[in-house]
């Protein structure tokens, strides 16, 4: 490989190949003229070394540990920023001055009410489905609504449907909760910031006064600064792919909530605490630490290990610290389950099969003890990860459709089925 070229060498052929840098982070090699140039396609499930799109918005190292949202460590916007900024961040590319960031929440918080004929979708599913199917059902349903802003040709549009997606995740969130806990739903309060009208859209009942806790509206807030973006993963690829055939930006983010569901991505954080229920008490630590280095038990340490970060997950540490500002401010002072996560930690940091395999907690392994104790149901976990990650598939979205080299995604595969055979009736099957 030169400088800027790599040779694939087959047989007694080469070709070279292009080779990009990015601004910080690995070269990629670019292979778009491969099929073309030689006949091939490359061969990469789970795109371990596949860099499926340039862009700007989110780097991860995760050798180092490092996340940086347009190039701002998460740890500084987490301490002194709030979710609203990074947002702004994550859309236009840099941070807001006062007067952008005044009628940028100005206009987020204009769009938090839904249309009311979308409280019927609600009672449509039963009481006891899971609220990500609710998610998945409604978000797709915001396109039945709002047709002013399915166009994505139009700028106009496009920046409309962010603004709507952005504003009216919070309150459909909390509306699939209110239906699954089988309380009225409360309409948000344009007088709350972002974090304190999504507690008080949760937990308020029509009965009584509900004061917003700002501690606990802060780490709400901090929680969705952590889970704004992630570059490429599962759920925000799943958006882009769905994207590049140009279906409206309402249907792609609920293609990613779907994605988001699963509990290799974004539904760990509810397995993670429904794992560290069932160990239940420290002394059980080592039957599960046993069970997760077992090759034939398919059980693994939820909220451990990543396929980006080869070392402790930044937003980890950051959750850690706001599950103990919670806890102390809601006077838990001994939660079984923070010390059965603790313990865990320890063991497993320290045990020869998570070093070598460099398995450290993810930001999911903390977050479940917070939400839990901010009063959700496991159940809630991860739509409140796709409500925070909303901005960031959008943010994706747009730079993907603004893109003017943007085609549809449409991957290759190595074809090992029967090759061309002839149609048998059936009496001649054997
Ligand atoms: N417990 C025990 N062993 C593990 C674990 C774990 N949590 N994670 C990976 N391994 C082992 C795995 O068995 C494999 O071993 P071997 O090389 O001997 O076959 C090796 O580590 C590499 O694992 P992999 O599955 O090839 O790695 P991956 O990059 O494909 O998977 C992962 C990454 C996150 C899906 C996986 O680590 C995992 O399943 N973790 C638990 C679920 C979890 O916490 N997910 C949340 C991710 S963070 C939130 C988000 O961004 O969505």
């Amino acid at each position: 490989m030169s400088d800027n070229t790599a040779k694939l060498t087959m047989g007694d052929k080469s070709w070279d190949l292009k080779v990009r840098p990015g601004s910080i982070g690995p070269d990629v090699v670019d292979i778009a003229s491969l099929y073309a140039q030689t006949g091939c396609f490359t061969y990469d499930p789970g795109f371990t070394s596949t860099a499926s799109c340039e862009s700007a918005i989110t780097y991860i190292d995760g050798d180092e540990g490092t996340l940086l949202y347009r190039g701002y460590p998460i740890e500084q916007l987490a301490e002194h920023g709030d979710f609203l900024e990074s947002c702004y961040l994550l859309l236009y590319g840099e941070l807001p001055t006062k007067a952008q960031k005044d009628d940028f929440v100005h206009r987020v918080t204009y769009h938090t009410m839904i249309h009311e004929q979308m409280s019927r979708f609600f009672t449509g599913f039963r009481r006891d489905a899971h609220p990500m199917a609710i998610m998945v059902g409604t978000v797709g349903a915001l396109s039945a609504f709002y047709h002013d802003s399915t166009d994505i040709s139009d700028p106009h549009q496009r920046m409309v449907a962010s603004l709507r997606m952005i504003a009216k995740m919070p309150t459909l969130a909390a509306m699939a909760y209110k239906y699954h806990v089988g309380q009225p739903f409360v309409y948000p309060r344009n007088d709350l910031d972002y974090a304190s009208n999504f507690l008080h859209m949760c937990f308020a009942v029509p009965c009584e006064e509900y004061k917003v806790n700002p501690v606990l509206a802060r780490a709400m807030d901090r929680i969705f600064i952590l889970h704004a973006d992630h570059e490429q993963n599962a759920s925000t690829s799943t958006v882009r792919l769905a994207g590049s055939s140009g279906a409206n930006p309402f249907a792609c983010i609920a293609a990613g909530i779907a994605c988001l569901w699963g509990p290799a991505h974004g539904g760990a954080n509810e397995a993670a605490l429904n794992m560290l229920s069932e160990i239940g008490s420290v002394d059980r630590i080592p039957e599960y630490i046993a069970r997760a280095k077992d090759k034939n038990d398919p059980f693994r340490l939820m909220g451990f290990g990543h396929r980006v970060y080869k070392n402790y997950d930044p937003r980890a540490r950051i959750m850690q610290k706001t599950t103990h500002e919670v806890l102390a401010e809601l006077g838990i002072r001994d939660d079984p389950l923070l010390d059965v996560a603790m313990e865990l930690e320890k063991i497993a940091l320290n045990d020869d099969y998570f070093v070598e395999k460099k398995l450290y907690p993810n930001i999911d392994f903390y977050s479940g003890i917070t939400l839990r104790a901010l009063g959700f149901p496991t159940t809630m976990f991860t739509v409140l990860f796709a409500l925070a990650r909303t901005v960031g598939w959008i943010a994706q979205w747009k730079e993907m459709v603004e893109d003017p080299s943007q085609k549809i995604g449409r991957p290759r595969q190595l074809y090992t089925g029967a090759a061309q055979r002839d149609y048998l009736p059936i009496s001649q099957r054997r």
